[in-house]
């Protein structure tokens, strides 16, 4: 059977207090939308359709890559009108999936068993059990079935004491649900279509509502605000951080990683305190990040050491590299096997060949280095004239003096030695030392100026 899932997006998140659509506010660095997104796809959906109020210019160019309908609910008359604006593009036999934007933790593997649950016109309901089921529509039972979902605002007293909550989430035939939207009403407290009332009338029409619940209480949890956000935001992480030590990834301190996006790990690696892994990041094994670094889209290889503060971006660092501390690797960064990057260096769009060191204060951009290179402290690749940026190649075996400036593009010999203080604008002949700077003289008789 088909599936087609609906994601409800329309609320306007007022207690966000943000000029931006709640469901764009971000969660691991992805639109809370975007996690609803992903996981829809995961359970194989045919269509999915986002039902958006507010700031649909803004949604849609932020998730221009999701593969979507966008449906507008120009005035948001509940949750039942939201849904209505989307099922009826779907066919009567397919199954519908309601999720929610805002409601960003559900796993897959949840509303698989509550898509199982569907037959041909029961409503699969996911609930949860609540401590404090404050705010929430409440699971009315008779004889230990289902036969309402009473919102708060609603309830009775006795019925507020019910702990058992309606998630929002469900999953029925799309012909039964069309029917049953079709004649809700709202006469309730809140003068809103609700969604909820399709439990009532399926009960009415003798037919069954099956419930699941969920495992964690966190997957159906709504965000509302900013302080949800950042609760849930933690709760995410703390998954990320147990599965990397379940994989065999030892952290400093769990509560203090932040991963948003993918971070593919082998075993015995060590994390250090406040690291943020952006993109997708892999790491080989042995490899140890000092605390502090921020890495983002790049692969590293085995045993290396990222030593603190250091910054790295769409880089690839061969084994046995040390880059840092406080070292800047911007994209196109290559350092092969066994080299060393040290403080305060950054690098871009450059090749450093095996055994070659940059390790203090330098620029290296548009650069092929070779191996066993050494680059002295405060070498700089002058690699743009104002205009246009060139290249400096650096054949193996070369060192650098300190205080070097390479005006691209230049090529520098294979053994060959600059002197330091060089400003070199021309190729350098092999195993040769090349030097440009005036001959020292002391001047003798030379007086200090006085002030006048
Ligand atoms: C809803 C449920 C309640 C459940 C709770 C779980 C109904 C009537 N009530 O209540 O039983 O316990 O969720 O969080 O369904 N939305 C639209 N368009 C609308 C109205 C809502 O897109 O016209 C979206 C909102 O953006 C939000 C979601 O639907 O993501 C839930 O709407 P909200 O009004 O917050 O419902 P609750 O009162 O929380
Ligand atoms: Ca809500």
């Amino acid at each position: 059977m088909n599936l087609s899932v609906i994601i409800l997006a329309a609320g306007a998140g007022t207690r966000m207090r943000s000029s931006k659509a709640k469901v764009l506010h971000r969660l691991a660095g992805m639109p809370m939308l975007e996690h609803v997104y992903n996981t829809s796809k995961k359970l194989g959906a045919k269509q999915i359709q986002v039902v958006y109020g507010h700031g649909g210019d803004q949604l849609k160019q932020q998730c221009q890559h999701f593969e979507v309908e966008w449906t507008l609910q120009a005035e948001q008359f509940g949750t039942a009108h939201a849904v209505q604006q989307a099922s009826h593009n779907i066919a009567a036999e397919d199954i519908a999936l309601i999720l929610y934007g805002d409601v960003p933790l559900i796993r897959a593997a949840t509303l698989e068993t509550l898509v199982n649950n569907v037959s041909a016109n029961n409503v699969s309901l996911l609930t949860v059990k609540l401590h404090d089921p404050g705010g929430y529509g409440r699971i009315v039972r008779e004889h230990g079935k289902v036969i309402a979902i009473v919102e708060h605002k609603d309830a009775s007293e006795e019925q507020k004491l019910i702990n058992e909550v309606n998630t929002g989430i469900l999953a029925v035939n799309a012909g039964y649900l069309n029917d049953c939207l079709s004649k809700i009403g709202n006469d309730n407290a809140q003068g809103e279509y609700y969604l909820t009332d399709i439990i009532a009338m399926a009960v009415n029409d003798g037919n069954e509502v099956v419930t699941t619940q969920v495992e964690h209480a966190y997957e159906a949890e709504g965000i509302n605000d900013r302080k949800q956000l950042a609760r849930i935001e933690r709760i995410y992480q703390r998954g990320i951080a147990d599965k990397l030590m379940t994989e065999g990834i030892s952290l400093a301190d769990p509560e203090r990683l932040d991963v948003r996006g993918e971070l593919i790990v082998a075993s015995d690696s060590f994390i250090d305190v406040n690291c943020v892994f952006e993109g997708r990041v892999e790491l080989g094994s042995g490899v140890t990040i000092g605390p502090g670094c921020v890495i983002k889209d790049s692969t590293i290889g085995d045993d290396c050491f990222i030593k603190p503060y250091s910054v790295v971006e769409n880089a690839i660092i061969e084994q046995q590299t040390e880059v840092g501390p406080f070292a800047r690797l911007r994209p196109g960064a290559h350092l092969k096997r066994n080299s060393r990057v040290g403080n305060f260096v950054e690098i871009k769009n450059t090749e450093l060949g095996e055994n070659s060191k940059a390790s203090h204060l330098s620029y290296l951009g548009d650069s092929e280095i070779g191996k066993n290179v050494n680059i002295g402290a405060g070498t700089i690749t002058c690699n743009y004239d104002g205009a246009n940026k060139y290249k400096t190649v650096i054949k193996d075996g070369a060192f650098i003096g300190s205080d070097s400036q390479l005006v691209a593009p230049v090529t520098v010999g294979k053994n060959a030695t600059i002197a330091a203080g060089s400003t070199i604008t021309k190729d350098t002949p092999d195993d040769t030392l090349t030097l440009s700077r005036t001959a020292q003289k002391s001047i003798k008789g030379w007086v200090k100026p006085k002030k006048k």
